[in-house]
């Protein structure tokens, strides 16, 4: 032990890398355990910037093993372009673990997740189009392919001729596209075995074998609590379970492995793709938030949806999380607002709720319930500790504080890696 994971709070870009700066050298490996390169980590060492969608972070560590588990899908150009283009940097590279039984995005997951958006027209859910989701449906449904499927052609070709078969049909006489060549495909696949047989292992046991002799594995969470396909905002989800208990299945370890779960709040709310979300700015405020927030997506490059901080949306994930510990991320960004809304209930044809609503119904027409809170104008980004934070600062914390119900271990008040009050230490 420990086992430590790390998981968005909201709908994602919440700047999980922060709190992983904060365990630095101490982490051992560093595990992503759900999701694909629809992630995007920003992490900035020695002044330079890396954007990582699906390496996990520990990467640039080379004290760190980075492991990509079982839970995870890989697109494997995306893999080798990744890892190329950081030794092209000169950045000095850990040696990835890659779990046998992780799941592979080929080119027709990703064909298949632009036509199925294009078709679902205004319902669509506005996904990375990174072929994330077909490649968890094929694997839910038992005609997905293996990253140890491509030591061995014959099967690999089987699985790819069976998996595309019913595709073809889809996509030729309802999707009006070209067929996909099997062979193309496989020869695709078959051209990266070489170099993957040496980072390819039983990842479950090296991480399981890693705990027991007491080193720290850090499971890196992609997306969030409000993305999970169990307990997000469904269908405006991702395909996999982000929340903390995914880092068990995705990674295979029991849940008794995990001692600390850390939830990453941003100080306010942002959202890329479609879905409902009560706190949206529609107006001037909105992009005063997205500008002083730098809110475009890391993966898409789209521009976030922005709104205040959502007290139920934290509050419901801190429950199904468990959270041990709150980040809060980006509080300096609220810098110069007058008064600070937060949302502490919602109003619902007449109702009150003081706790998300389980009816997607009701959330979907959700008005928030606003707290005003006084702002502050001083720049706080040098600040370390606390008591450094001016008075209103401290009111907004301990106000966050008691509406989610976990105590905040960590505040973000700057983008560089030493711009953080630690109020408890993470491990
Ligand atoms: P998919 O994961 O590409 O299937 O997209 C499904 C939904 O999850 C879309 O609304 C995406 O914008 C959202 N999403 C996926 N990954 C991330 C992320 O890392 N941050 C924020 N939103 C994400």
């Amino acid at each position: 032990m420990p086992g430590i994971v790390i998981v968005g709070s909201q709908w994602g870009d919440e700047g999980k890398g922060k709190a992983t700066d904060q365990l630095g050298d101490r982490v051992d490996l560093c595990v992503r355990y759900s999701g694909g390169n629809n992630a995007g980590h920003t992490i900035i060492v020695g002044g330079e910037k890396y954007v990582m969608h699906l390496l996990p972070s520990g990467i640039l560590n080379p004290g760190v093993t980075p492991i990509l588990g079982n839970g995870v899908v890989i697109d494997l150009d995306v893999l080798y372009t990744e890892l190329d283009e950081l030794a092209a940097r000169g950045a000095e590279v850990s040696h990835p673990l890659i779990s046998a039984n992780a799941h592979v995005i080929t080119e027709f997951h990703r064909t298949i997740d632009k036509v199925t958006e294009r078709f679902l027209g205004k319902a669509k859910i506005g996904t990375t189009g990174r072929g994330v989701g077909p490649a968890y449906s094929d694997k839910v449904n038992r005609i997905g392919i293996r990253i140890q499927d491509l030591f061995d052609e014959s099967i690999l070709r089987r699985k790819v001729e069976a998996s595309l078969e019913q595709k073809n049909h889809m996509l030729v006489k309802v999707y009006n596209r070209r067929a996909i060549d099997p062979d193309e495909v496989t020869d695709k696949l078959l051209s990266f075995a070489d170099r993957l047989r040496p980072h390819v292992a039983d990842t479950s046991r090296v991480i399981n074998e890693a705990l027991d002799a007491d080193k720290v594995v850090l499971f890196e969470g992609a997306q969030a609590h409000h993305l999970d396909v169990d307990h997000g905002t469904y269908p405006y989800v991702t395909s996999s379970n982000p929340v903390a208990a995914g880092a068990c299945v995705g990674a295979g370890v029991g849940p008794t492995r995990i001692d600390r779960v850390v939830g990453i709040a941003k100080a306010y709310t942002t959202r890329v793709g479609s879905g409902p979300f009560p706190t949206e700015l529609f107006d001037a405020d909105g992009d005063r938030l997205r500008e002083a927030g730098g809110e475009f997506g890391a993966t898409t490059g789209r521009p976030r949806r922005c709104g205040w901080f959502d007290a139920l949306v934290v509050e419901a994930a801190t429950r199904g999380n468990a959270f041990t510990d709150i980040f809060l991320t980006k509080l300096d960004c609220l810098t110069g607002w007058e008064q600070i809304p937060v949302c502490v209930g919602y109003e619902v044809n007449g109702t009150r709720h003081d706790v998300m609503p389980y009816s997607q119904t009701d959330f979907h027409h959700a008005t928030p319930v606003y707290e005003y809170l006084d702002g502050w104008t001083e720049d706080i980004s040098e600040c370390r500790s606390f008591e450094e934070l001016p008075a209103a600062t401290q009111r907004y914390v301990n106000r966050l504080q008691e509406l989610i119900s976990c105590r905040i271990s960590g505040i973000g008040v700057g983008p560089g890696r030493e711009q953080s009050i630690m109020l408890h230490d993470l491990l």
